[in-house]
């Protein structure tokens, strides 16, 4: 049976990160991570051993941190409710793939398209369009299906697509303004 992640929770819920319901759903979220991961691993592994290329540097993944989901919802002006952090937090599963050349970007981003059960939610093209900060990078936000024992949930995860290059300079970045209350 399909499900929506909004189907675990009370809806009108207010968010409490020590409660176990935030566990299980950051517990949810961890799964699509991992789901997406080896499915992305699979390709770099396949353009390495057919084709002898190196597709990919690296991939990375993240859960939010609860202190961020917070900040974001207050900023954001959402009243701290699970439906209004599923709904509108997309970033809480976060997939990161590093490459080599900018070209291969658009490569990746195509083949994580065709991969069967993954919908494509939004789209956003910082490469060709990088943002006025300088900041460069492809982003999809995505949902992908999580099989449990008795449900198959689609939960989004936000992919970042960038190279070595890219990635330096947006970690530097990062560190300098994006984020300022972590001023180093
Ligand atoms: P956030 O609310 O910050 O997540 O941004 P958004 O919902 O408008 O989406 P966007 O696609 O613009 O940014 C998503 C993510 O990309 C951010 O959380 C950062 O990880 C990264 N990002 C976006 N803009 C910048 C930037 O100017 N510098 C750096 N270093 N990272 C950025
Ligand atoms: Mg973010």
């Amino acid at each position: 049976m399909m499900q929506k992640i909004e189907n675990f929770i009370d809806e009108k819920k207010t968010l409490e990160i020590d409660e176990k319901i935030f566990q299980k759903l950051m517990f949810i979220y961890k799964s699509a991570n991992k789901e997406l991961q080896t499915k992305i691993e699979i390709l770099q592994d396949e353009a390495q051993i057919f084709y002898n290329y190196k597709l990919i540097d690296y991939i990375t993944t993240r859960i939010k941190t609860p202190k961020s989901i917070i900040n974001k919802m207050k900023k954001r002006g959402l009243k701290l409710t699970y439906k209004n952090m599923i709904e509108n937090i997309n970033d809480i599963a976060g997939l990161r793939i590093v490459c080599p050349v900018k070209k291969d970007i658009f490569a990746i981003k195509e083949l994580i398209k065709q991969i069967p059960d993954i919908k494509i939610l939004k789209e956003k093209d910082y490469v060709a369009h990088p943002k006025e900060s300088g900041y460069s990078s492809y982003h999809l936000i995505i949902e992908i299906p999580v099989w449990l024992s008795k449900n198959n949930i689609y939960v989004k995860v936000e992919i970042q697509i960038r190279t070595t290059a890219m990635d330096f300079w947006a970690n530097l970045e990062h560190k300098l303004k994006y984020k300022p209350e972590e001023k180093l």
